[in-house]
C-alpha cells in the first residue's frame, strides 16, 4: 500500500525498516516528548516495526512510513495505531529532526486521517494523544480539525486527548493510491 503526497510516500514497513528509524528514535529531540528524551532501544524499534506489520495486515491500516520525495530517504512515520494499552485509535507523527517545521507532518497527517476514515477499516473516531507542552504536535491536531476533549494522567505524565468524528464529507478519496 502506498499513498502520494506532492512531498511524500507513505508506505506500509518491512522488518529492515527499524535500521533507518533508529537515527530517529535515539534523537533525544525527537523522543522529548515521548520518552523524556531516552532513545529507544534496538529491540523496542524492532517492535515498534514489527507491530505496524501486523496491524497493516489485521486492519489495513498502520503508522506509515514516510519517504521524502526525490531520495525516498526514510524520514520518519504518520498514521493511524494504537496508543499503549488504549482502545481507540490513535493518530501520530514522528519526523526527523532536520525535516521539521516544513509543513511534512501535517502533509502526511491529512492522507493518513482520511484514508483511516474513508478505507481502511471504516473507523469512525480517532483520537491523538500528546503532552500539552507538545505544541508542534498539538498544533497539527487543531489543523486537522480534532477538538480537544481531555486532560488525563498516564504513569505520571500529563497527557491531552484530541479527537474527531468521521466527517460526512469523507466519502471518495482524494489522493493517489496504487497498491503491490
Ligand atoms: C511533532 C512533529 C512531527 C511536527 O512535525 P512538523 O513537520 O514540523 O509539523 P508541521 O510543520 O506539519 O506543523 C507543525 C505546526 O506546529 C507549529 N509549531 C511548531 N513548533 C511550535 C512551537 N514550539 N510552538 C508553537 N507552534 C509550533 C508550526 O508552526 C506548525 O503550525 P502552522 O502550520 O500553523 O505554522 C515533529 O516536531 C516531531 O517529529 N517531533 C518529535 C516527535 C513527536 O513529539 N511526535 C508527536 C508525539 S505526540
Amino acid at each position: 500500500m502506498i499513498f502520494k503526497t506532492d512531498r511524500l510516500v507513505l508506505s506500509t514497513w518491512q522488518s529492515s525498516d527499524w535500521i533507518a528509524l533508529r537515527p530517529i528514535a535515539s534523537d533525544a529531540e525527537v523522543m522529548r516528548y515521548i520518552t523524556g528524551g531516552v532513545p529507544w532501544t534496538d529491540e523496542r524499534i524492532q517492535l515498534f516495526v514489527n507491530r505496524q506489520m501486523e496491524l497493516f495486515l489485521a486492519r489495513g491500516f498502520c503508522r506509515w512510513k514516510l519517504l521524502v520525495k526525490p531520495t525516498e530517504e526514510m524520514i520518519g512515520f504518520c498514521g493511524v495505531g494504537f496508543w499503549g494499552d488504549e482502545l481507540e485509535a490513535e493518530i501520530g507523527w514522528w519526523l526527523a529532526r532536520r525535516y521539521w517545521g516544513r509543513g511534512l507532518a501535517t502533509e502526511a497527517a491529512r492522507v493518513a486521517l482520511r484514508d483511516a476514515f474513508e478505507r481502511a477499516a471504516g473507523l469512525d473516531r480517532i483520537v491523538s494523544i500528546a503532552r500539552p507542552a507538545n505544541t508542534a504536535s498539538v498544533r497539527i491536531m487543531e489543523k486537522l480539525g480534532l477538538k480537544v476533549e481531555c486532560e488525563f494522567e498516564k504513569d505520571g505524565v500529563r497527557l491531552v486527548r484530541y479527537a474527531i468524528d468521521r466527517p460526512a464529507s469523507y466519502t471518495a478519496p482524494r489522493f493517489k493510491t496504487s497498491s503491490g
